[in-house]
């Protein structure tokens, strides 16, 4: 039987008119594109498909935005700080679009699946030549063919909570030694604050077969490490029985390394505990988002875990794996968050002592549980008590990076330093970001690293030997 959160698939004569629009948009004779994304890693992935649709359609990357024939902003509405930022750089094209009237200007992604968004955009930007959302990212072929052919604008956002996913797309990785494959879509958690939920829809998981293609054709690739990706990876879940853990064990050692995110603790299980223990390729990493240390603010997030469920989750965590690297997301400000629940995020934090942090001031959402609560907490009183919570994280984090030094630390080297230009950069198995000084060496390659120093989220080393692909 299926099961209720198996995703429906988007039928093949669909998949096969679209490659029929595709085809045609080719014979039209291509151009630059350019993608911008906000957002999590979900976006990052959805937009290395939409990457693959259009070089399918004869499209290559502008090497810079002036040059793009078309420009594609595939959006993030988790804060209003990320919506602002949409409309302000959309608005910043008006002028290139002015110059270049055949300019094809398109918004994707989450904030488009927002109830009146939509409108809002195309009246303040009426340039805006195409708009769909997260559930229609297949049809960009026959959208796109439109706006070039009858030079009309084309809006499709489908408010379907189970949109059906279109298998086997095409998606533009541009080489490189790490991937992102989603296990899952959606989410079913509606914590009080999130958007989440309401903007990409109810939970639906992927065939196990096709995750695995998927791994082994990356694998094939020269892809060393795979990030499986889900809003709760932790109810993942098949028909046939497959779980989470059972769908780790199938792609242990498919690449040399496997991590997966984002954990809710509610749904971490002993087994899943086990698996990463054992596992010959899962990452001891885990990020695990906590969002606050007080039990009256967790349940009133509708979290549905205590302050001490979390502590013995990290208890067992590190009894199983002592050298885990933990991450987590915290929200301060939630309506009716007191100074004693500040206090006991403080608390949790000193206790966790989590490697590193993301720290969020509370953003209202319309439309969430949340954005109705009385006793929303000033901004002032928020950035206080943010400032205090980065403080004390970064102190914690500069103490555990410190340790590290003298240490030999296995990393995979992810290409070169962004800084630096005698440097290389990677990861360690727990997810520290790692720069190294040296000379020759290839993304791919793994490199055993004397640490010699620390700086804010990072160390810094020499290669004591490489072992290449
Ligand atoms: N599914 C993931 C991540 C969701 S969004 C999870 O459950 O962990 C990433 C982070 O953004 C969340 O963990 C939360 O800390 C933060 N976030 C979500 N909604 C927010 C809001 N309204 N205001 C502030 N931070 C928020
Ligand atoms: Fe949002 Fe909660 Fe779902 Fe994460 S688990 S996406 S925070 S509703
Ligand atoms: Fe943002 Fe959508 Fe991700 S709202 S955080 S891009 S799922």
């Amino acid at each position: 039987m299926k099961e209720r959160n198996e995703a429906a698939l988007v039928p093949q004569e669909e998949k096969d008119r679209q490659q029929g629009f595709m085809d045609e948009v080719a014979s039209l004779g291509g151009g630059k594109y350019e993608i911008v994304t906000y957002g999590c890693q979900m976006n990052v992935r959805d937009s290395q498909t939409l990457a693959g649709l259009l070089e399918g359609m004869g499209y290559r990357p502008a090497a810079r935005r002036e040059e793009a024939d078309l420009i594609l902003f595939n959006t993030c509405c988790v804060r209003d700080n990320a919506e602002r930022r949409v409309f302000g750089n959309v608005g910043h094209l008006q002028a290139q679009k002015k110059a270049n009237p055949r300019l094809v200007v398109g918004v994707c992604g989450c904030m488009m699946q927002q109830e009146g968004v939509p409108e809002k955009l195309l009246k303040s930007s009426p340039f805006v030549d195409l708009v769909f959302g997260t559930g229609n990212l297949y049809k960009l072929p026959e959208l796109l063919l439109s706006v070039l052919k009858e030079r009309r604008r084309r809006v499709l956002v489908d408010q379907n909570p189970m949109a059906p996913i279109a298998e086997g797309l095409p998606a533009s990785r541009h080489g490189g030694v790490q991937a992102f494959v989603n296990i899952m879509f959606g989410c079913d958690n509606f914590c009080s604050y999130c958007i989440v939920p309401y903007v990409r829809g109810r939970e639906r998981s992927r065939a196990p077969e096709q995750i695995l293609a998927e791994a082994e054709d990356l694998a094939r690739q020269g892809v060393q490490e795979i990030t499986l990706l889900g809003q709760n990876v932790n109810s993942y879940r098949w028909s046939d029985g497959t779980d989470f853990p059972t769908l780790l064990k199938r792609l242990d050692g498919v690449v040399p390394r496997l991590r997966f995110m984002t954990s809710h603790p509610k749904d971490l299980s002993d087994e899943l505990i086990e698996t990463m223990a054992s596992g010959r390729s899962i990452c001891k990493q885990l990020h695990l988002p906590v969002q606050s240390g007080s039990n009256a603010i967790l349940q009133s997030m509708n979290r549905r875990y205590t302050a001490e469920r979390y502590l013995e989750l990290v208890r067992k965590l590190r009894a199983a794996m002592p050298d885990i690297g933990l991450s987590t997301d915290i929200i301060v400000g939630f309506p009716g968050e007191t100074d004693d629940d500040f206090e006991a995020t403080m608390e949790l934090n000193r206790l966790v002592r989590f490697d590193s942090a993301y720290t969020f001031l509370y953003s209202k959402r319309q439309g969430t549980k949340a954005a109705a609560m009385e006793n929303q907490v000033p901004e002032e009183t928020m950035k206080e008590r943010i400032y205090r919570l980065i403080a004390q994280q970064e102190a914690i984090t500069q103490e555990k990076l410190r340790s590290m030094i003298g240490h030999e630390l296995e990393v995979l080297v992810e290409g070169p330093s962004t800084r630096d230009e005698n440097a290389y950069m990677g990861r360690t198995d727990a997810g520290i970001t790692v720069n190294i000084e040296a000379q020759g060496l290839r993304p791919g390659d793994f490199a055993l690293v004397s640490i010699a120093s620390a700086g804010m989220n990072t160390l810094r080393g020499t290669v004591k030997c490489v072992r290449s692909r």
